[in-house]
């Protein structure tokens, strides 16, 4: 018969193909060290609460904690026999201290040990998710500030539309990246809550201090309903939307750059060290690392449709469905890491093409806004002012000149109210400047913005 953990109720030995399949060591094996920081805190908790000896408590912590430096040394061998990383830890005890071994499980089940597991695991990804955004919030404020005088254009449509400070561009993206951490901040209080002492449904006979293995083990609290404990998954669907959120974020944010470094726009550089070339065309030289960044996106908001699909009318409480949870949120947090670390160096090191952007800014009309709001201050509806400058554009594109390349009496055709004073209003600068209102891209704006958001990034 086999070596099960819960094989006293069976006859017979589970068939080759079931183990494998329903094992879910190959993937649950990075939860190795909160499985033994749990137990930890469990098995103190049974001696403090009289439910063991402390002799049988120093032995399982000693056992334990020579598993724990095993794992760290990576010379911890796990079986599919065992199936998950809780029973391969549990067997890997008793094989160690004997069969005192087997009083860690007291009071506990797979089903609340493998929620806690998880919580621990999210709390501890949470926070190096929200380091790693930090940075790169850093670099794009580093970034604004020293690109503050260049200017290309803002684009509505994929069209030119007004001209912007690259440094408010850029800091589009930092507010994203801001609403970003302060949402990972925001679901860290319902992820940090302790699911332990559940049991695998109900609770538990024993006289078990749950409030205490939560204090021990950093919790703000803990779960007030065991069935809820164990069957709970919000906070996994909540940080895979996150997660989503994340990637929406920086996939338009890598599809830009991926647009700027073609030949077409010619606005940025990127380095040599985050592009690769093509094995047929010598000249190519490809942005990879962005294109990857925007690709993968889609493997994280399926990881969210999974496990939203996996829940969806789940019956209370634990069901092995849920065992589906692990694969989807590693992957998240592998993918997601990888490209938070590759964005940061590769706009800290792309170069500007500052000319090349002041040039488009300059062409395409984005102007025209401004001469509109020229003739509304001399009177005229906007409605009015909007048709009259749309005739002016019909006029220059077809005699392939900008709005201030029309001699005056040009502009007088159109409409008497146009003075010599337009020409003043007609450049990159001006029109940039001309927008002094909150949130524009007036220098004055944008600085303070860019100080306000120093501030906050320092307060993270
Ligand atoms: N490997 C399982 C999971 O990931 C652990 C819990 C198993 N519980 C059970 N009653 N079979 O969900």
């Amino acid at each position: 018969m086999s070596s099960k953990l819960w094989s006293g109720r069976f006859t017979k030995s589970t068939h080759r193909w079931v183990e494998e399949f329903n094992a879910s060591i190959a993937f649950d094996q990075v939860l190795a060290e909160v499985d033994i920081q749990g137990s930890l805190a469990h098995v103190a908790m049974l001696g403090k609460c009289g439910i063991l000896s402390s002799d049988e408590v120093a032995q399982i912590e000693q056992g334990l904690k020579q598993i724990l430096a095993k794992v760290r040394e990576g010379r911890c061998v796990f079986t599919i026999e065992q199936e998950d990383i809780h029973m391969n830890i549990e067997k890997m005890l008793t094989d160690e201290i004997g069969p005192v071994g087997g009083k860690l499980h007291t009071g506990r089940s797979r089903n609340d040990q493998v929620a806690l597991d998880m919580h621990l695991y999210i709390r501890m990804q949470t926070v190096e998710l929200v380091r790693l955004i930090h940075e790169l919030h850093g670099v794009l404020l580093k970034q604004a500030s020293q690109q503050i005088d260049v200017i290309l254009p803002g684009y509505t449509h994929l069209q030119r539309a007004q001209p912007v400070r690259f440094s408010h561009h850029l800091l589009a993206y930092a507010s994203m990246f801001e609403r970003d951490m302060e949402r990972l901040i925001d679901s860290y209080k319902r992820v940090n809550l302790c699911p332990l002492g559940a049991g695998a449904i109900a609770g538990t006979t024993f006289p078990i201090d749950r409030e205490w293995v939560a204090e021990r083990l950093g919790f703000d609290g803990i779960y007030d309903n065991s069935m809820d404990a164990v069957s709970d998954r919000d906070y996994l669907l909540e940080f895979l939307s996150i997660a989503s959120i994340i990637m929406v974020h920086l996939s338009r944010l890598a599809e830009e750059l991926i647009l700027w470094s073609s030949e077409e726009f010619n606005f940025v550089e990127l380095d040599d060290a985050f592009c690769t070339g093509s094995s047929m065309m010598p000249q190519k030289k490809n942005p990879d690392i962005p294109e990857l960044i925007r690709g993968k996106s889609g493997r994280v908001f399926g990881h969210l449709i999974g496990l939203l699909t996996t829940l969806k009318a789940l019956p209370l409480t634990y069901n092995k469905d849920l065992q589906e949870d692990k694969e989807g949120v590693f992957d998240t947090i592998t993918t997601l890491t990888g490209c938070l670390k590759l964005m940061a160096p590769i706009l800290e090191t792309m170069k500007v093409n500052a000319r090349r952007m002041r040039q488009s800014a300059e062409q395409g009309f984005a102007n025209a806004t401004d001469l509109a709001d020229y003739l509304v201050e001399r009177g005229l509806p906007f409605r009015q002012a909007h048709e009259v400058v749309g005739r002016m554009v019909l006029h220059c594109i077809r005699e392939g000149k900008g709005l201030a390349d029309c001699t005056l009496s040009e502009c007088q055709s159109f409409s008497p109210l146009i003075g010599e004073d337009v020409y003043e209003r007609l450049g990159c600068e001006q029109v940039v400047e001309a927008r002094r209102s909150a949130g524009g891209t007036a220098k004055e704006q944008v600085l303070s913005t860019l100080s306000q958001k120093k501030e906050k990034h320092d307060n993270i």
